[in-house]
This record gives structure tokens, C-alpha cells and sequence, in this order.
């Protein structure tokens, strides 16, 4: 089928195929042609291009694959999605903003891309972010049937973290008692909770347990929810006067120690800081879920150490699963270890 194409030098052709993109004139249901080192462009209309381009009519094929970022830039790409949000981390900022141009103009779902912009940092793991396309830097992110809001500029939250979390979430059972000490916005707490759970969930990050809230409502699971913002440590009775909030109303909570069916510190780095406090949550018989992040030679070694520490002879300690979730950094992993806590 014959349709209007603009013809230019395969030398020009990126820059041409970006400037018909911006003013919205590339035609995404046609091939873009690349023959006697030419490239021909499909265009929607043929009297709104520029007079400065060549426009011919020609045969292309109808598109049948998609046009993904790598189809348009020519480096390697490497990007995250979190719902229609790109994240990118790209140090170069030419890189960056023809990435983002490329991640734009391709057929995935996009409305905003971000490029990291500092470090994870602070007490609340947040990171800085650039938005180079796109209004914020909220997201709605779907999981394993779970949707959760976040702002990303406020709030911790990592996709690559899905299948580890559902691998969490199906060892769950209904009407048991489970506990995130460093909730974020849900992640766990909230397909607990849609497994039948009653789950609480504490978070230092006020604007975590804010979405906190709103996605358990989100999901339908706000009755067998509580967030509650503060220090963990301030949660569990008898580690501190401090007031904690609680579904909104401040007041000094307590009334969880001994609690704990499950429990999960995704608190990399500094989790064995807070073991003293999961052992007064946990319950007679209570899964631990311990994040950890290590030297791959002993990655496991630290954490066992610092579990047995806190929790023996008050519990017998079965270390039921070490497993790497992912690498973290050249040399070091992100572990989780699987504790059964059987009070002696
Ligand atoms: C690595 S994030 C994990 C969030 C969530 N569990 C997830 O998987 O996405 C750690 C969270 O712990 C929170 N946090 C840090 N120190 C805390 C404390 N002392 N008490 C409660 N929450 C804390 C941070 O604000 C952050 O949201």
C-alpha cells in the first residue's frame, strides 16, 4: 500500500525521524523503509511536514512488531517500569534525554520518565529523581494482582523486588498474624492481607503509611490493615514512651509484642539493629524474614550470627531458607534468610 513517506539520507535519519516524532507526524502503523541508503519515514499527513523534507509516496509494509526504546537509540538500553513510569539511570544527560526521547516515541505504555538523580540515602531509603518526560513522579504499580500508589521522589519502593516478595506471600495462611517492621508503601503487607492475614505494618517514612493506607483501601483490604508511622522500635510495648501514629490518630501504641506469626525486616544494612525488637513481636512459633546485604564469600554468615545472638535461648532458631534475591553490587548480594522461631 502506497502512503506518504519522507525520504532522507540514512545519515539523517534518526534526527529526521525525531523531529517528525515531535511534531507528531510519524505514521506508527507503517515500516519505516531503509533501502539504497535511504530511509523512508511514513508520515500521518503529508501536507503538515516541513517543506525542508523530501515527501514521496511509497509502498510499506503494515507494522507488525512493536518499537521498543532499543529500536531507536544506538546504544544499549536498560530501563524499569513501574507502571506507565521508565525509570533510566543514565549519568550522561545527552544520553539521558535521547533515551527518554526514544523511551517516549516507542510503543511502550509510558507517561513519565525518570532519571536516577542521587543514591538510595537517609533513614527513609529515598533516592532524588530528574523528570525528563512526564509531570511527577507518581506511580500506580501493579504485583501479583496488587495495585500500589507511591511517589517515588517520597517514598521507597523497588519493582525487582516482585518475585521475591510473592515468593513471601504464598507461604502466607489465612487468619495468621503477620508483621512488616519496615513496611514502605505495601508491598507485603498488603497481599498478606488479600490472603487472609490480619497484617500491620510500621514505616518511620509518614508519607509511606499514608499510601500505606490508601492502598489497602485501594485493594479492598483495609479492614485487616493497621499502618502505623513511627520507629518500629517505639511500636512494640515497653522500647519506648515515644507516641507512635495509628490509622491516623497519635497515640503511644503497644499491644504487639508476643504477636507475630510472620515477620519481615527489609531493611538492608542496619535489619540486625531491630532484632532485639522482633524478638518481643514474635509469637510461640514465628517466621522471620530477614533482608540482608553482604560480601557474596559469607553472605549468609552475618545475619545468622546476629539472629542467633538476639534470639537464642529465648527461641530455638531453624534457619529454614538462605537465598540470594538478586545482586546487589560487584561482590556483594542481597540475601533473604528464612528463620522459624520456636520459643523454648
Ligand atoms: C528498604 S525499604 C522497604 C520497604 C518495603 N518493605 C518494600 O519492600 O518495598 C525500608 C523502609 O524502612 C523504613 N524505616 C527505616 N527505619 C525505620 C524504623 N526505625 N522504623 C520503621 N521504619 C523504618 C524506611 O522508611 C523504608 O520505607
Amino acid at each position: 500500500m502506497d502512503v506518504p513517506c519522507v525520504r532522507v539520507e540514512r545519515e539523517a535519519g534518526e534526527e529526521t525521524r525525531q523531529a517528525l516524532a515531535a511534531l507528531e507526524l510519524v505514521n506508527k502503523e507503517r515500516e519505516i523503509i531503509h533501502e539504497d541508503g535511504a530511509l523512508y519515514i511514513p508520515v500521518t499527513d503529508a501536507a503538515a511536514v516541513p517543506e525542508e523534507y523530501d515527501v514521496v509516496e511509497r509502498a510499506t509494509p503494515a507494522r507488525e512488531t512493536q518499537t521498543m526504546p532499543a529500536d531507536l537509540v544506538e546504544f544499549d538500553v536498560s530501563y524499569e517500569r513501574l507502571g506507565e513510569v521508565v525509570l533510566i539511570d543514565e549519568d550522561d544527560p545527552e544520553r539521558a534525554r535521547e533515551l527518554a526521547d526514544a523511551i517516549v516515541e516507542s510503543d511502550i505504555p509510558v507517561k513519565t520518565v525518570l532519571n536516577r538523580a542521587s543514591k538510595i540515602q537517609g533513614e527513609t531509603r529515598v533516592r532524588d529523581w530528574e523528570v525528563l518526560a512526564g509531570e511527577n513522579t507518581q506511580a500506580v504499580h501493579r504485583e501479583y494482582g496488587c495495585e500500589f500508589a507511591l511517589d517515588l521522589a517520597a517514598v521507597y519502593f523497588s519493582p525487582r523486588l516482585a518475585t521475591e516478595r510473592n515468593r513471601v506471600v504464598e507461604q502466607v495462611e489465612p487468619g495468621e498474624q503477620a508483621f512488616d517492621m519496615f513496611a514502605g508503601v505495601g508491598p507485603f503487607v498488603i497481599p498478606f492481607a488479600k490472603r487472609g492475614a490480619q497484617a500491620v505494618g510500621t514505616d518511620i517514612n509518614e508519607t509511606a503509611i499514608e499510601y500505606l493506607r490508601e492502598n489497602a483501601e485501594r485493594n479492598g483490604v483495609a479492614d485487616s490493615v493497621t499502618a502505623i508511622h513511627g520507629d518500629v522500635r517505639n511500636v512494640v510495648s515497653g522500647t519506648s514512651d515515644q507516641p507512635c501514629e495509628s490509622d491516623g490518630v497519635r497515640e503511644v501504641v503497644s499491644g504487639y509484642d508476643n504477636w507475630a506469626d510472620r515477620i519481615v525486616m527489609n531493611l538492608p544494612h542496619s535489619a540486625d539493629e531491630f532484632l532485639d525488637t522482633a524478638r518481643e513481636l514474635a509469637s510461640e512459633d514465628c517466621v522471620l524474614h530477614f533482608y540482608d546485604i553482604q560480601h557474596e564469600d559469607d553472605a549468609f554468615g552475618p545475619g545468622t550470627r546476629a539472629i542467633r545472638n538476639a534470639m537464642e535461648p529465648e527461641y530455638a532458631v531453624d534457619i529454614e531458607t538462605k537465598r540470594v534475591v538478586r545482586s546487589y553490587a560487584p561482590h556483594e548480594d542481597n540475601v533473604v534468610l528464612d528463620v522459624r522461631l520456636t520459643r523454648e
